[in-house]
């Protein structure tokens, strides 16, 4: 499929559909650069780590970012023989199909499946499982984790990470204040994951043991241009709309440019755009 051409400085795999490639600019690369390094530093020298026999599942995995992640750091004799990558959105699973065809993984499939309701996946069939920043999307994350830990072999390792600090979030809120301090600030998605041991605590209460389960703390600052056009971008597009509710044609109109300055703001305090996320690795 129609590759383009990519920032040198990012992983992202020069096969990727124009739709997955929008999608990891929008997001400023920062789920497919958290993953690539929690499968190099964490994954990979861990007692676990993914190997030519391993059978890997990308749960709610968007336009492929487990299987980008997988590529973009491991040599290519070391890819799992055997990856699903599967979300529940016909469009993300698509544009994850149309990218990875080109891939040099062995064999994939991409499935529109239900992370929660995963039933036409035996028991005991993946070596990993790879659950990047979904959980706080999904309606049951406890019957995610329950499908994650049925379907994973015994002494397979799971990867579930969430964010700590969604650094988009914090920009929209001060864009907001900017123009209408008096209007409620736009929610969150399932706000109680922003909270340390939520995350820990409904892998343990879904099947995982508490010593089976290690919790790592990441800091991603994006810095470069691009992928914070990339964010700007996300936070003043159709994404954030709900930021906007009750506006007047001439407050839509500020949008753009609190945005810009609630950007600079967040540069200027971080030096950069600061995304922090827990990262829990389980074993069963
Ligand atoms: C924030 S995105 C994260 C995507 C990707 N894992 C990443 O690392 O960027 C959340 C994804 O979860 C998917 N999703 C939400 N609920 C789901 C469900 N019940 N089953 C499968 N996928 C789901 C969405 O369609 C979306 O692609």
């Amino acid at each position: 499929m129609a590759s383009q051409a990519q920032h040198p400085h990012l992983p992202l795999p020069d096969y990727f559909s124009k739709f997955a490639s929008i999608y990891v600019r929008q997001t400023g690369n920062s789920t497919l650069n958290i993953l690539a390094d929690v499968i190099t530093e964490n994954v990979q020298t861990s007692a676990h780590p993914v190997r030519p026999d391993s059978v890997v599942h990308d749960t709610a995995a968007g336009p492929g970012i487990g299987a980008a992640a997988l590529v973009a750091r491991l040599p290519k004799d070391q890819l799992p023989k055997e990856m699903l990558v599967s979300d529940n959105v016909a469009m993300m699973v698509s544009a994850a199909r149309e990218s990875l065809v080109a891939s040099p993984l062995p064999h994939v499939d991409c499935k529109e499946l239900d992370s929660q309701d995963l039933s036409s996946v035996p028991d005991n069939y993946f070596t990993h499982s790879i659950n990047n920043f979904s959980i706080f999307t999904f309606v049951r994350p406890a019957d995610a984790v329950r499908e994650t830990y049925r379907t994973l072999r015994p002494g397979g390792l799971a990867v579930v990470t969430c964010w700590r600090r969604f650094a988009p979030m914090f920009i929209v809120h001060a864009a907001q204040k900017k123009i209408r301090p008096d209007l409620p600030l736009m929610p969150t998605p399932s706000p109680e994951f922003y909270e340390e041991g939520v995350l820990q605590k409904v892998v343990e209460e879904s099947g995982f043991a508490k010593d089976d389960i290690t919790m790592i703390d990441k800091v991603l600052l994006v810095t470069d241009d691009e992928n914070i056009a990339g964010l700007t971008m996300l936070i003043s597009g159709p994404m954030m709309s709900k930021a906007r509710d009750g506006y007047t044609e001439e407050e839509e109109a500020r949008w753009v440019e609190s945005v810009r300055q609630s950007v600079k703001e967040e540069v200027e305090q971080f030096g950069g755009i600061r995304f922090e996320a827990y990262i829990l690795l389980a074993t069963k």
